[in-house]
């Protein structure tokens, strides 16, 4: 049986984990863990977990959730007062049923998988674009994985195209509080939150008197069971599907090129054989996930990782170390990008699954095969710059020869 382990080892790699040592290379410091405890407890009282069967338990574990919105207060003082933050805690990434239940079925109902898929040739005809302006020594972050994600989600929610410029800087400074809630941050992410919402108030008001075939439009319309979004819920849901739709998926692109360019072999296969793609999409996020992480509060009494768990403790399942648990997946550390079934925990489980899951993944099995196919001679042209964060993977910058 399992127990909870503190010891200044624990206390050592997760600290190491903070940094940029080791943000770096997270994955032997996720091994190590493993291998002292399944179930160890951080200097903050958090319980940390990363196998791959506790954390997929821990995503779809009713008895787990976010925190309830009466403790917010204690958690985030003043919060409501911080338009980066109630856009955060009201939406339903941060809800509970049964108010989380009803938005995600509205959610449900406009945000299907046909309209994701009729995007598909939209977004062959971005890639091909972006490929185009992309030649020699190029930002890979800048030139395609920023603004792909940002124009497709553009795209879905009906944005018009010369607004979107102008939200790449305002979702970057919002997407600051998924990080951290300290003063400077919400300085910075306040403002960027209240400009977002006040354009896409004008958009909805817009499409209430002019509806269109996109994704504002279906969320105006929805309805189940006579149920409808109010105004406010409206803006937020538009709000968060906006933020959500950008970084991760960029994060998911970058990561995906240093992933290949560092294994010669595997990239040649998806050059010769673009049908390699769903699984390649796949394994990437597997091998190097963009969330690496969940936060979750028990309600109640639970177990979790085999050891009995009291209700009001924290715990964080590192799904960046459950993708490479050698329990699950065979030489977990190796990238193979015809690999059997490979499924990640990378998009959650449970009712908080991805929401935007087959969206990111279409744009992936989209944008790799055409990148790698258009440059014979991809290459690094320079040392990535990695993000300074832990929940969320990936690079500032990635310089690459475009050839
Ligand atoms: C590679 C790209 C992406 C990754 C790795 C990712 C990852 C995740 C994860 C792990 C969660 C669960 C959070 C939790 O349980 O606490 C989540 C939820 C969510 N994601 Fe994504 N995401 C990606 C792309 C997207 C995109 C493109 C969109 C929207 C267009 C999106 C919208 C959402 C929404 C709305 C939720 C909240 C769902 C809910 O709570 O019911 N995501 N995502």
């Amino acid at each position: 049986m399992a127990t909870i382990v503190e010891s200044s080892e624990v206390s050592t790699l997760l600290d190491e984990l903070t940094r940029m040592t080791g943000r770096e290379d997270p994955y032997p410091r996720y091994r190590r863990l493993r291998e002292i405890s399944p179930i160890v407890r951080a200097d903050d009282g958090a319980l940390v977990i990363t196998r791959h069967a506790d954390c997929l338990a821990v995503s779809r574990d009713s008895r787990l959730g976010h925190i309830p919105s009466h403790m917010l207060d204690f958690v985030s003082p003043g919060w409501p007062d911080h338009p980066a933050l109630k856009q955060l805690f009201t939406s339903i990434l941060a809800l509970n049923p049964p108010d989380h239940t009803r938005l995600r079925r509205l959610v449900n109902s406009s945000f299907t998988a046909r309209r994701v898929q009729a995007l598909g040739p939209r977004i062959a005809a971005m890639v091909d674009e972006l490929l185009d302006r992309m030649s020699g020594e190029v930002d890979f972050v800048e030139a395609f994985a920023f603004p792909l994600p940002a124009t497709v989600i553009g795209e879905l929610l009906g944005i018009p195209e010369p607004d979107r410029a102008q939200f790449q800087g305002l979702v970057r400074d919002w997407t600051q509080v998924l990080e951290t809630h300290a003063p400077e941050a919400l300085a910075v992410a306040d403002p960027a939150a209240v400009t977002i919402r006040e354009y896409l108030a004008a958009l909805v008001a817009e499409r209430r008197r002019q509806p269109a075939d996109d994704l504002i439009s279906a969320l105006v319309a929805a309805e189940e069971d006579g149920d409808k979004l109010t105004e406010d819920e409206l803006l937020t849901m538009a709000g968060l599907l906006f933020i959500a739709g950008f970084e991760t998926t960029t994060n998911l692109l970058a990561n995906s090129v240093v992933a290949l360019l560092h294994h010669p072999a595997q990239l040649a296969l998806l050059r010769e054989d673009p049908g390699l793609a769903p699984a390649a999409t796949e394994e990437l996020l597997r091998y190097d996930t963009p969330a690496q992480l969940l936060v979750r509060v028990a309600w109640d009494d639970v177990e979790v990782a085999g050891v009995p768990v009291s209700g009001g403790e924290r715990i964080v399942a590192y799904l960046g170390a459950g993708n490479r648990d050698p329990e699950r997946f065979a030489e977990p550390d190796r990238l193979e990008l015809a690999r059997a079934d490979n499924a990640p925990l990378s998009f959650g489980g449970g009712i908080h699954y991805c929401l935007g899951a087959p969206l990111a993944r279409l744009e992936a099995q989209i944008a790799l095969p055409a990148l790698v196919k258009r440059f014979p001679k991809l290459d690094f042209a320079g040392v990535p710059g990695r993000r300074d964060s832990l929940a969320i993977r990936g690079y500032t910058n990635l310089p690459i020869v475009a050839a």
